[in-house]
Formats: C-alpha cells, structure tokens, sequence
C-alpha cells in the first residue's frame, strides 16, 4: 500500500507541525491493514496495552484499562464504546508496513501505530495530544472536528486521566471515510465520533522530548561520570574589598564548570542515540527461543534471504569521524567502513538484502538477530513475542 497522491515534501514545509490537513485517501489501494477480531485478540493479551471508553452519558466518559477477556466484548451493547490498542504496528506486521509509508520523518520521532475500534457515537472525547499524529481512517466512519489550539494552562474537565477539555471551540468538521487521513499537529484540540458501526482508526503517533527529560536525563548521565574532586579551585585568589561579594570572575568559573560538562556533543550524540532507542516496551523479550550461531548469519545471507528489522525495534544512527555509531533498542555499537554502511542502510529499510558480507557485517547481523531485532524471512519463530 502506497501513499500516492501526496507530497511529503509540501506536506513537510506547509503542515508539519503547523496546521491540521484532511488528506482525502492518498493510497494507490487502500485496505484496512487489521481486522477488528485481530485488535480485540490483542486487547486481551497481557504484555499489549490497551484502554476501553465506554460513554455512559452526554458528555460522561469512563476509561478501563486492558488486559480484557473475551467475554468483555460481548457486553458492550447500548453505550457508544471505543476500544484503543496501543503499539498495533510491533504485533501485526501488515500495520508496521503502513508505517514505512511516514518515513519522511525520521526514525527517532516516530512512536507507534495506535488502534482504535468503536460502535456508533463512540469516541474518546475531546483532548489534545502533546504529539504530532496522523489519524487514518481504516474503515467504515468518523466525525472528527478540529478546536483550538491547548496548552498546560488549557482547562480540563475533572477526570484526570482521561484529560479532557472543559470547553472545546470548533473550528472546522472532517467526515473521513476508508483511506481518509487527519493530520493534527500537537496542541490542537480533537474530538472524534464514529459515524458508524465498524469504525476503525489507525493513529501514527509521533514523539517529541521535553525540555526537562533531556535537562533531566542527560544531565543524570553527565553525573555518573564526575568525580568528587573535580571541584572549583581559584589559585591566583585577589582580596576582596567586600568579602561578602560573590564576583563576576567567581561565578563565571562556575558556570563554566557546569556548561562545559554538559557540553560535550559527542558524548551527548552517544547518550541521546541510545537513550532514545530504548524499546517502548522494554520488558517484552523478542529474543530468538535458540540463539542463531555466525553459520547461521553467513547461511542465510548466502541463500539471499532478506533481513527484516523487528518492528517493535527502534533503529538510528549518528555519524562520528568516518564511521557511524548505530543505537538499536538501547545497545550501541561502533560501525566504521563496510560495516557503517550496512548500519546505516538497516536504519534506513524494514528489509534488505545483504550481499558479499564481510565478517565484520555478519558479526553485527549476528548480535543483532540475538537480540530479536532483526531476523531474516521466512523465519518467523526468530522474532516471536515470547512476553
Ligand atoms: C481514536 O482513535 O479514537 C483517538 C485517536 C486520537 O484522538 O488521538
Ligand atoms: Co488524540
């Protein structure tokens, strides 16, 4: 499935966090990557994350979060209901597929592919998200209108987490039908309603640091690596007229003390690439049950078999000198020549094939199929979800 008619490029330069856009179905051939059977079955599974919204009134939400049993599903008759599952593309491979259509952005914004399924009315109420999404509609139909633009200071109503808003201002109305797409960008005020029974959406989230995980994150990091006598030293002291006067030089070494140790961008470069690509679900194990062996690697790559990337994987990298430094699932691993190239070429397809590989590459391919994020076709018991 292609994203045909569109243009990232203008997409990029006009709306990209800027100004929602209804993009009327831009694929070649648009088919709902997931059935409804498929999500409900995920919905019940321990390790997935999922949430159900039952609207129990005009205007009255209520959430419950998954595991669900079965039978749950089986009682959902009279209220408008809207059941969301979270990170659908790590466990439904046709959904992961629909993500390399979004590669115009990179790697490291994307966060998942968000479900939902809901009977006539259903909906989450009105809410903004911090995050840039696309809101495909899978089947059948959804209202959604667009409101104002929110912030932290923005009113909610009193159900903490569901987070909706005291007052929505609507500005415009999409009715969005199989293949339809809603571009919000963060902050802007959304309210969706399915129009009928069989109405799926399929959310490609985006993510985007705050300023305070970095602050906070890297600045722990930059801790664990000071010792306590790297301290503040003022050899060549002069006498104060006023010993009570913290001076201009004083603080300007203190300062320096600090920014100079945050300030290291090669390091950051390291800290960032692998904090950032640390699994969204780091307890799952998608390590193969057997681990593979180099005959292995070198076998599979002989026969031409195509290296798939886990979807559940999060793959970057960041060039250094000559090389590259490839950050997969919060491992690191240095790349230089033939090697880098290959790394990079892995963050850039969900699969490839990979000819005339060096030990050095087979030695990466081999670390990363141990760890369960990539396998090689065909194979699919080397990439299960054991929980
Ligand atoms: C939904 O799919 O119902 C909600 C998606 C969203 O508003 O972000
Ligand atoms: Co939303």
């Amino acid at each position: 499935m292609k994203l045909t008619h569109f243009d990232p490029a203008a997409f990029l330069a006009q709306h990209w966090q800027q100004t929602p856009l209804q993009i009327r179905n831009p694929w070649d051939d648009w088919q709902c990557p997931v059935e409804p059977d498929e999500l409900a079955g995920l919905a019940c599974e321990p390790e997935v994350e999922s949430r159900l919204v039952v609207q129990t009134g005009p205007e009255i939400w209520a959430l419950k979060q998954g595991p669900f049993d079965a039978e749950r599903f089986a009682v959902l008759e009279g209220s408008p209901w809207t059941l969301l599952v979270q990170a659908v593309d790590h466990h439904v491979p046709e959904v992961a597929a629909l993500l390399s259509q979004f590669r115009f952005v990179p790697n490291w914004r994307i966060d998942d592919v968000m479900v939902s399924f809901a009977s006539t009315g259903g909906g989450v109420g009105p809410h903004f998200d911090q995050y840039d999404v696309f809101l495909i509609q899978g089947r059948g139909r959804r209202r959604w209108r667009v409101g104002q633009i929110c912030d932290e200071a923005t009113p909610l109503r009193p159900h903490q987490e569901l987070k909706l808003l005291a007052d929505f201002e609507e500005k415009a109305v999409y009715d969005l039908g199989p293949g339809d797409i809603l571009y919000v960008p963060p902050g802007v005020a959304h309210d969706g309603m399915a129009l009928d029974d069989d109405c799926m959406t399929l959310s490609i989230g985006f993510r985007a640091p705050s300023r305070a995980e970095l602050v906070t994150g890297w600045s722990d990091h930059v801790l664990d690596q000071l010792t306590d006598d790297d301290r503040y030293a003022d050899p060549g002291l002069a006498a104060q007229d006023n010993p009570g006067e913290i001076t201009a030089e004083a603080l300007d070494r203190l300062q320096a003390m600090v920014l100079e140790a945050l300030g290291d961008r090669e390091q950051f470069a390291r800290w960032f690439g692998a904090s950032n690509s640390t699994p969204k679900y780091p307890d799952i194990d998608w390590k193969p049950e057997e681990p593979l062996a180099l005959g292995d690697v070198r076998g599979a790559l002989d026969e031409g078999v195509p290296v798939l990337r886990n979807p559940a994987s999060r793959f970057s990298f960041v060039r250094e000198g000559e090389g590259v430094v490839l950050f997969v699932d919060g491992e690191t691993f240095e790349c230089l020549a033939e090697v880098a190239d290959l790394a990079a070429d892995i963050c850039g397809a969900d699969e490839m094939t990979v000819e005339g590989a060096t030990p050095a590459m087979v030695d990466l391919l081999l670390a990363l199929a141990n760890m369960g994020s990539i396998a090689f076709a065909g194979d699919e018991d080397d990439c299960d979800d054991e929980g």
